[in-house]
């Protein structure tokens, strides 16, 4: 059986209540996402607590900065024991290099995967920047950015997985929020694909928040989409 792609975005700022999903999911997820709210209320302390779940972390905390500060950042981030670490493609390859090289300050480094544009961004908020094509364009080009710079893969919405792998190859990871249940609430998030089709479409790891946090019982809604996945 393949590994279950699963990760649930533990989207708090409570220790307590990450703690508890933690719990409730670990038999039946792939791994867990923490994101910055939750690192700036709890800190290392916090991480390696969840990290001690025994399920892969994915630390989403999106570092973008000069070289020198990134590795510095990444040196403190990589013995907390997360299993994925997340830089900004945008920083730059003098960046992402300077990520993957202060990693291996660990035996068994994290995975480093790069953010291309953010979902939250449109083409006129790229146009206002000053970044000419399409979102889709700019994806695709820092995605190969993040490859040629030795990262191991990047996040990128459900709509962009397709060019994504067809631009760098099946050894990239694609790991891919914005995820629905079929029938799902859709929350805030505008394009989406069902667990099924994102697999289908290339993605290696499913992030999915509310959909499965948000429900009376947590267990049971993981539980139901790994099954619908063929896990378990
Ligand atoms: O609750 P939901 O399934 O929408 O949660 C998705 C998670 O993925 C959240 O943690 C959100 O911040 C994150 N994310 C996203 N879109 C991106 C990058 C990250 O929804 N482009």
């Amino acid at each position: 059986m393949t590994a279950n792609p699963i990760y649930v975005a533990l989207d708090t700022d409570s220790a307590e209540r990450a703690s508890a999903l933690a719990q409730q999911l670990r038999a039946h997820v792939g791994g867990l996402k923490v994101g910055l709210e939750f690192v700036s209320a709890n800190g290392p302390q916090g991480v390696r607590a969840i990290v001690a779940s025994g399920v892969p972390v994915f630390l989403d905390v999106k570092l973008h900065d000069i070289p020198n500060t990134v590795a510095g950042a990444m040196k403190s981030l990589a013995p907390l024991g997360a299993a994925i670490v997340n830089v900004h493609a945008s920083g730059g390859a003098a960046m992402m290099k300077a990520a993957v090289a202060a990693a291996a300050c660990v035996t068994n480094r994290p995975k480093i995967i790069a953010v291309t544009v953010l979902t939250s961004l449109e083409a006129a908020d790229l146009a206002a920047m000053g970044v000419a094509g399409s979102p889709l364009e700019q994806v695709v080009r820092l995605a190969k950015l993040a490859k040629e710079s030795g990262i191991d893969g990047v996040v990128c919405s459900p709509q962009e997985i397709g060019a994504v792998r067809a631009a760098c190859g099946r050894d990239f990871l694609i790991v891919t929020p914005g995820v629905r249940p079929a029938g799902g609430d859709l929350g805030d998030q505008k394009r989406v694909m069902t667990p099924s089709e994102a697999l289908k479409a290339g993605a290696d790891l499913l992030v999915i928040g509310r959909p499965i946090t948000g429900a009376a019982d947590p267990a049971e809604a993981a539980r139901k989409i790994a099954a619908e996945l063929g896990m378990n």
